[in-house]
């Protein structure tokens, strides 16, 4: 964590992420992921010869809440898990907080919802912002063929809540289609918790 009390300049390579200055660095492998997928067969399957890396996440967090910004990059690496495309856990902000994503390479899709039954699934390409109220759970996910990359920012006050996700899941799945089409379908397993 740390504190930006002047302005400042910060150049990076979107394909160079290991060189990016995080205060931490996060790696979201199948095994930390099992329970978020629908195919438990094919999960078992994968995890008995390898254990992919997802995606993972560099962030510089600020640590003199409420002021200020905390803003992390994201690369959800490309492949699919049975017919669903990689995607993060997802999580609800669990305090008032607001978060912005702009894609930086690559193409996916942000799914959202509210615990008040609003489901909104938007595109991410680049060139394109994201805005995310803070009563919306949100999940992005990988559905082309390279690595999709996007910058996150966030108020460092926020905390999350990704045990709602884990119990419940999303109301909407992502899923590789025939003739490899991105398709948006209901989740059967969704629960409200
Ligand atoms: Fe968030």
């Amino acid at each position: 964590m740390t504190t930006f009390t002047l302005p400042f300049q910060l150049d990076f390579d979107p394909h160079a992420l290991g060189e990016f200055p995080a205060s931490k660095t996060i790696i979201r492998r199948l095994s930390d992921m099992s329970a978020y997928y629908q195919d438990k067969a094919k999960v078992a399957e994968l995890l008995s010869a390898e254990d992919p890396t997802i995606y993972r996440f560099w962030e510089i967090e600020q640590e003199n809440a409420p002021r200020g910004l905390s803003f992390g990059v994201t690369c959800i690496y490309a492949g699919s898990i049975g017919s669903e495309f990689h995607m993060t856990k997802g999580h609800f902000h669990t305090s008032p907080g607001d978060e912005l994503y702009i894609t930086l390479s690559g193409r996916g899709k942000l799914a959202m919802f509210s615990r008040e039954g609003d489901v909104k699934t938007l595109d991410m390409l680049p060139g394109s912002m994201c805005y995310i109220p803070t009563a919306y759970a949100h999940r992005t996910i990988n559905t082309g063929a390279d690595e999709f990359i996007f910058l996150a920012v966030w108020p460092p006050s926020i905390a999350h809540d990704y045990e709602t996700i884990l119990k419940g899941g999303f109301p909407q799945l992502v899923v590789k289609g025939e003739q490899e089409a991105v398709q948006i379908i209901e989740n059967p397993g969704h629960q409200r918790v």
